[in-house]
């Protein structure tokens, strides 16, 4: 793996992670090669009713993380530029899958600017075999007892499989 300079400073990947997908984890691993600390920050209030409880969802990224020493799992229940504050964190790094993740992605990065302009948003494009990946297609796919291995690591496939029985 080629190496890239560090960059000191605090970055916050956030999102529902409900649940993590090998999506979220491309990006985790790549932003931890670019920034010298990571936190994964699972958005507590999400207004739709998550599968997986808080605590389940962290403790996923935690075991799907452990092999990131600079990667610490986090959780928040506020303006994501008022946990950015508290954390003394500079960036938010988002991943973007396709052309129809740019205007709602666009919108939040121009409205946490114009709340904090201290806080930069920076956008990875999401690796290839990944564009097309997203929790709740995940979770359609599970809930019918499909294939969910190449899309997840083991730990959330077992995790999925736990929920939906299996058939
Ligand atoms: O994984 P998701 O559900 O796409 O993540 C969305 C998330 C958590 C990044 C976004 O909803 C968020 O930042 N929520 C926190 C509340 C907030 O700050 N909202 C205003 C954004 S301008």
């Amino acid at each position: 793996m080629k190496s890239i300079r560090r960059h000191s400073g605090i970055a916050v990947c956030p999102g529902s992670f409900d649940p993590v997908t090998y999506g979220h984890l491309d990006i985790i691993q790549r932003a931890a090669q670019v920034f010298d600390k990571v936190i994964v920050a699972v958005l507590v209030n999400a207004s739709k009713t998550p599968l997986f409880d808080l605590e389940e969802r962290k403790g996923l990224l935690q075991q799907v993380t452990q092999h990131l020493p600079n990667v610490e799992v986090d959780s928040f229940n506020d303006l994501l530029i008022n946990y950015m504050v508290q954390k003394q964190a500079d960036v938010i790094v988002k991943g973007l899958r396709a052309v129809s993740d740019f205007e709602y992605e666009l919108q939040m990065a121009a409205l946490n600017r114009k709340m904090n302009e201290d806080v930069e948003t920076f956008f990875m494009m999401s690796s290839s075999q990944y564009s097309y990946l997203s929790s709740s297609i995940v979770k359609q796919i599970a809930q019918f007892h499909g294939p969910v291995g190449e899309l997840v690591p083991p730990e959330v496939e077992a995790a999925l499989r736990a929920k939906y029985g299996t058939s």
